[in-house]
């Protein structure tokens, strides 16, 4: 298959050396009241002295007082507008830019004690800065490109030309080795720019608004296929975007940043439906919710269940006060036995059945917690009964009447709250 990409998973060299600070191994980056004051001298005081918050005698403070983990495996987003600090942060974490103050642990290594040598093997060995522009070498053919990373460090030819067709088949450019970068389009480009940072063993990569430059469908599957890379290879991502949607696809926390600090650390969904304050709202409102937002946010209890035992009469007496043309018949355990609607019980009253079981049907769908709103969509709406929603056993927890589902999605969250 692909030899590096199962050699990435793994977490020998960098962390077998004295770990000199107890951490532990499944926390990658570990940030503490990182800061980054940028100082108004020189060349610094003349590109940035027309912001209102840069003055001759405080610089800009670019980061304020960070704190966050990432841990290993994890696509850790860092979303904010522009000039909230997101380029900043990532850059110090592999020291591109040096902190003002704080503590940053990488893997258990103190980043901020390190001299020139040990941060540039670091930066080869084990931070990856992928660039918004992947700045491929014209005159390079693709694999050239690819395997630079390699080169850089002193890779053997035969191993670099191995590792690098690898991680080109990987993003599906495997047969494109041979060509120059200004042969490809631009979402190859971008391709090779990944295989590139794929190649090396770099536990940890940084990416700076990756896929900004692109066009919309290719940078869906960009998105694709970093997600599908990610699984496979479990590297520890860091990326930083101002683009929400692209933070929700991609990220499994996300930290919303604004003036260099944190106003947010979450789950998408999480941040969707509990928004920590208006600025964070701001970027929830234009938000494809249905891609985020999970079942259990809109399901509401079932109004009335029954059981087989039941006579129909009082089930349906039951169902007077209830609208919808069916009730979900459960066993002991809450499990759809079936749905037994109207009609079948006024049948069954009229043909004197005593008890509901022989009046079940099949009329219902269901849909397992922790699925997308985008999955149900399609599946409201068709039957008598709401959809209904169970757990891991198959046990009915919830139902989602059609107009709940449309109400989220129409609103900007207050229904997710209720
Ligand atoms: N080299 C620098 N010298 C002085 N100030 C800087 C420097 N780089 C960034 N800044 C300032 O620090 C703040 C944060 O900038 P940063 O580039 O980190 O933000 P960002 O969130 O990445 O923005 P964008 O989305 O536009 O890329 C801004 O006020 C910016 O003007
Ligand atoms: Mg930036």
């Amino acid at each position: 298959m692909h030899p590096v990409l199962t050699q990435v998973g793994t977490t020998t060299s960098f962390l077998s050396p004295p770990i000199d600070k107890a951490i532990s191994m499944a926390t990658m980056i570990e940030a503490r009241g990182l800061t980054k004051r940028y100082e108004p001298a020189g060349n610094e005081r003349r590109r940035f002295r027309r912001r209102s918050e840069t003055t001759e005698t405080t610089g800009t403070l670019a980061v304020d007082g960070v704190d966050f983990d990432v841990e290993e495996g994890e696509l850790f987003v860092i979303m904010g507008l522009s000039g909230s600090g997101k380029s900043t942060l990532l850059r110090m974490l592999n020291r591109l830019v040096d902190p003002t103050s704080g503590s940053l642990h990488i893997a258990g290594q103190d980043m901020l004690a390190m001299d020139d040598a040990q941060l540039r093997t670091t930066r080869n060995s084990t931070i990856n800065m992928v660039f918004q522009h992947f700045a491929l070498f014209p005159h390079r053919t693709v694999l050239e490109n690819a395997a630079y990373g390699l080169q850089v460090r002193g890779i053997p030819e035969a191993e670099r030309v191995e590792r690098a067709q690898d991680a080109l088949e990987t993003v599906g450019l495997g047969r494109w080795g041979h060509v120059r970068p200004q042969e490809l389009s631009g979402g190859m480009r971008q391709r090779v720019g990944l295989a590139r940072a794929l190649a090396t063993d770099a536990q940890i990569l940084l990416m700076d608004e990756p896929f900004s430059a692109l066009d919309p469908l290719i940078r869906r599957d960009m998105q694709s296929l970093l997600l599908s890379l990610q699984e496979k290879v479990r590297k520890t991502v860091v990326f930083v975007t101002h683009d929400l949607n692209e933070a929700m696809r991609l990220g499994q926390r996300i930290m919303v940043m604004r003036d260099g600090r944190v106003i947010q650390l979450a789950s998408g969904a999480e941040i969707l439906s509990t928004p920590a304050d208006d600025y964070v709202a701001n970027f929830v409102s234009d938000v494809d919710r249905s891609r985020v937002v999970t079942v259990e946010h809109v399901m509401r209890p079932p109004l009335i269940t029954a059981r087989g035992d039941e006579h129909p009469q009082a089930v349906l007496d039951r169902m007077a006060n209830v609208e919808g043309g069916g009730v979900y018949v459960v066993d002991e355990r809450d499990r759809i036995i079936g749905v037994a609607t109207d009609k079948h019980l006024a049948d069954g009253i009229a043909l004197h059945q005593e008890r509901i079981d022989s009046l079940v049907c099949d009329d219902f769908t269901t849909i397992e917690i922790g699925s997308r709103l985008i999955e149900v969509m399609p599946l409201v709406g068709r039957h008598s009964v709401p959809l209904a929603v169970t757990d891991h056993d198959g046990r009915l927890i919830g139902v989602i009447p059609r107009a709940a589902l449309l109400n989220t999605l129409a609103d900007n969250g207050r229904s997710l709250n209720a």
